[in-house]
């Protein structure tokens, strides 16, 4: 007993030890293992040092090389294939494809003779191991960088790890858009969720139907405080832009360097204001003009459905053509949440349509609408995700169930045998308050988020995983809607560090998981790389916890 104390205090010393000298026991998201290479196998790259990599991955060389060059002020150089030995080895890095390693996404670092090699299953696996090398180096120019002998082997313990970003409400130039994926390709998600359409502005060219952007990308107003204050208040500046499709492409190449596949959003058939309001032919009023939407919040407030009518399937058809043939994804986004029912109840000629069509009532209308467009896009080789609500029909389709209000519609949709994503709005929007306190967090979505909560957050519900579907949930997203993010600023302060604990959450599942030692790495590691990214991040995350909270609430009762 007692030396089996001692075995564990000295490794405990050691750990420790590691933890201080080695940065690699500093990576976020942690890795599956890691475990030190002594003596020789340190190593240090310098000027001289050169990046091999296959021809196939020279994009990925040279990303790693501009990294290295804005992080430490190396400039290293690139080299298409394999090292080759001589005598006197020059310092280098190798970046390799081995399909033989067992896992999607997985890559595997080590250190060896004056070398670190990056061996990786596919690209995506390579960008994870390039941003565990570059979490090793140091964040500040340097003439030498060490590395540790190591040896790291990893992979994701969930397929999708996303992150979402409305541009409808607020609207994000290309240049930030890369910004945000590069912070996506960091902490090692794999998807980009980019919500282009609703109410409050059109954000994508769409070629056949030019009015959605001269006319749908534009609102006269925005509302000013929250939406339902009275009296309700405007300012008079004209907002707005969009993305022309060849800056859609733009950013389409760049995230697939970085691994990253882009899932559009074209949400339908409710949130179409934008769409109504420069096709007014599309709504259950056709002889009324509406403007794009200048307030939030508009679920059964004010008329943003889509009427089922020809006009509007072949506008559907076209769009979705259009998308699917600009965005490589297998997957894309048909939106499906908060339609109102009332304006179609309203409408003696969609009532005529559903009788028609032999549907029950307006609930499989709706389910219509995204039969029609899953037609549309399977006929294409694609697949559709919508939001929880398009399972209240008869789903026929092999969507994946985005679920957000709870976990409830996810549960349910894993038991019809639906793949899900997990992204509740209690724990993953991003949009909610992260503390309490009113001075820092000011106008937002009501909701208290902190950061353990997010951390603690399990994709797997218990439910689903007795009943034995838990590779249904292919895992987890955080959203960041808009309304009250204006800018950057605000975007940063939201998404940091929420976002570094997400990533850990669906990159190194429940093994393992430790809040307490996730802080020491978000502080020593990460915390440093918004400062080198000139980011912004909510600077009192310490002090707002569900526990802490508990806490306060008990000591406020005694
Ligand atoms: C949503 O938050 N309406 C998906």
């Amino acid at each position: 007993m007692k030396k089996l104390l001692s075995l564990l205090f000295t490794g405990l010393l050691l750990f420790a030890a590691n933890a201080q000298t080695n940065p690699a026991y500093n990576i976020v998201p942690k890795p599956v293992s890691i475990t030190e290479k002594k003596g020789a196998e340190n190593f240090q790259i310098d000027n001289q040092s050169i990046i091999y990599a296959d021809a196939t991955l020279s994009a990925q060389a040279a990303y790693l090389q501009e990294q290295i060059a804005v992080q430490t002020g190396l400039q290293l150089t690139t080299k298409k294939g394999q090292r080759i030995f001589t005598k006197a080895i020059t310092p280098a890095i190798v970046l390799r494809l081995v399909d033989s390693l067992p896992h999607a996404e997985m890559y595997k670092l080590y250190t060896y003779l004056n070398g670190v090699y990056i061996d990786a299953k596919d690209v995506a696996g390579l960008v994870h191991g390039i941003q565990s090398l570059l979490q090793i180096l140091p964040t500040e120019k340097t003439e030498k960088a060490f590395i540790k002998g190591v040896n790291i082997t990893d992979y994701p313990r969930f397929a999708y790890r996303g992150m979402h970003l409305d541009v409808s409400r607020h609207m994000f130039p290309v240049a930030y858009i890369k910004k945000y994926i590069d912070y996506l390709t960091f902490h090692k998600f794999n998807t980009f969720h980019w919500h282009l359409t609703d109410d409050q502005g059109w954000r994508i060219e769409i070629k056949s139907y030019p009015k959605l952007t001269s006319v749908g990308a534009w609102r006269k107003a925005t509302v000013i405080g929250h939406f339902f204050d009275t009296p309700i208040r405007y300012d008079s500046t004209r907002y707005g832009g969009f993305y022309t499709q060849e800056e859609v492409k733009e950013v389409i190449r760049y995230a697939a360097v970085r691994g990253i596949n882009i899932i559009p959003e074209i949400d339908i058939p409710g949130h179409c204001r934008a769409v109504i309001a420069s096709y007014p032919e599309l709504s259950t009023t056709p002889d009324t003009t509406r403007d794009v939407a200048i307030t939030w919040g508009m679920f059964n407030r004010q008329n943003n459905v889509l009427a089922p009518n020809d006009k509007t399937f072949t506008f559907l058809k076209t769009v979705f053509d259009e998308v699917a043939d600009l965005f490589p994804s297998k997957y894309i986004h048909l939106g499906g949440d908060e339609c109102s029912k009332m304006w179609w109840k309203a409408d003696p000629k969609t009532q005529a349509f559903i009788k028609q069509k032999n549907l029950k009532d307006e609930v499989e209308l709706q389910t219509y609408f995204i039969n029609q467009v899953t037609g549309y896009l399977t006929a294409k080789g694609k697949s559709v995700i919508g939001w929880d609500e398009i399972l209240e029909g008869k789903l026929d389709s092999s969507a994946i169930i985005m679920s957000w209000r709870g976990e409830k519609g996810g549960i349910k949709a894993a038991k019809q045998k639906h793949y899900v994503v997990m992204t509740p709005d209690n724990v993953c929007y991003f949009n909610k308050y992260q503390t309490k306190d009113k001075n820092v967090d000011k106008l937002k979505i009501p909701g208290y988020i902190p950061l353990d909560m997010v951390y603690n957050y399990n994709p797997v519900p218990k439910e689903t995983a007795d009943a034995g579907l838990s590779n249904y949930i292919l895992g987890a997203q955080a959203n960041l809607w808009t309304e009250y993010i204006p800018d950057v600023q605000q975007l940063e302060y939201m998404l940091f560090p929420r976002m570094t604990a997400l990533s850990e959450t669906l990159w190194s599942g429940e093994n393992g998981k430790d809040f307490t030692d996730f802080k020491r790495r978000l502080k020593a590691n990460i915390i440093p790389r918004y400062n080198l990214w000139n980011s912004n991040y909510c600077k009192v995350w310490e002090e707002w916890t569900v526990k802490n909270d508990e806490q306060g609430a008990k000591n406020a009762k005694h």
